[in-house]
């Protein structure tokens, strides 16, 4: 798998050094108010797991899962898979994403668990592409700003491959040529 990765962008090490210190961040900016991590799946998986062993304070943790809904991109509409398994009115709700792209997907999913009345949604990112944003989201944490690249690993797929890599790279090319 190494093979099909033409550069590295973040290693293991780095990663772990980023997370770590957001879950710090996270614990001091969230003391006493015992938030629920909210993954959106699949590829926030990894991310969440490692994430989650650096929060020092009470949480609970809880999931999605979502996906676009085909010919209607242009409206950010997302289909739900997997809703959430607790009642989070009153709660403190911090969304965990793998990565932030056109934004379209948070942002619906930020208005969608709006209508719970949770006390407030804050947003962790893992990493954040601006320069592709659509839809107006804000990410409080975001661990790495990436360019208009498409990157895989740490739990991030192309076509379901290579979310078991530790690291987050770019494929070469020829992945992609191959696969079209
Ligand atoms: P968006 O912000 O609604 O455009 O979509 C974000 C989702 O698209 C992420 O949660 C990922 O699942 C996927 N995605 C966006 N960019 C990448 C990438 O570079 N590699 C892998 N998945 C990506
Ligand atoms: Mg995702």
């Amino acid at each position: 798998m190494r093979n099909d990765i033409e550069s590295i962008f973040f290693t293991e090490d780095a990663i772990a050094e980023k997370v770590a210190a957001l879950g710090a961040q996270i614990s001091k900016d969230f003391a006493g108010m015992d938030p629920i991590f909210v993954g959106v799946l699949k590829g926030c998986f990894v991310f969440m797991a490692d994430l989650m062993r650096s929060v020092t304070i009470p949480c609970s943790v809880d999931f999605m899962a979502v996906s676009s809904y085909r010919g209607t991109t242009s409206t950010g509409a997302v289909e739900i898979h997997k809703d959430l398994s607790q009642n989070i009115e009153g709660r403190h709700i911090i969304m965990v994403e793998d990565i932030l792209d056109s934004g379209m997907t948070l942002s619906y999913l930020q208005n969608y668990l709006a209508n719970r009345n949770p006390a407030s949604i804050t947003i962790a990112t893992l990493m954040d592409k601006p320069s592709r944003r659509k839809a107006p989201v804000y990410a409080r944490y975001s661990c790495f700003e990436v360019p208009d690249a498409f990157v895989v690993g740490y739990g991030l797929d192309y076509n379901e491959k290579y979310r078991n890599l530790p690291y987050i790279g770019v494929l070469k090319p020829e992945i992609y040529m191959a696969e079209e």
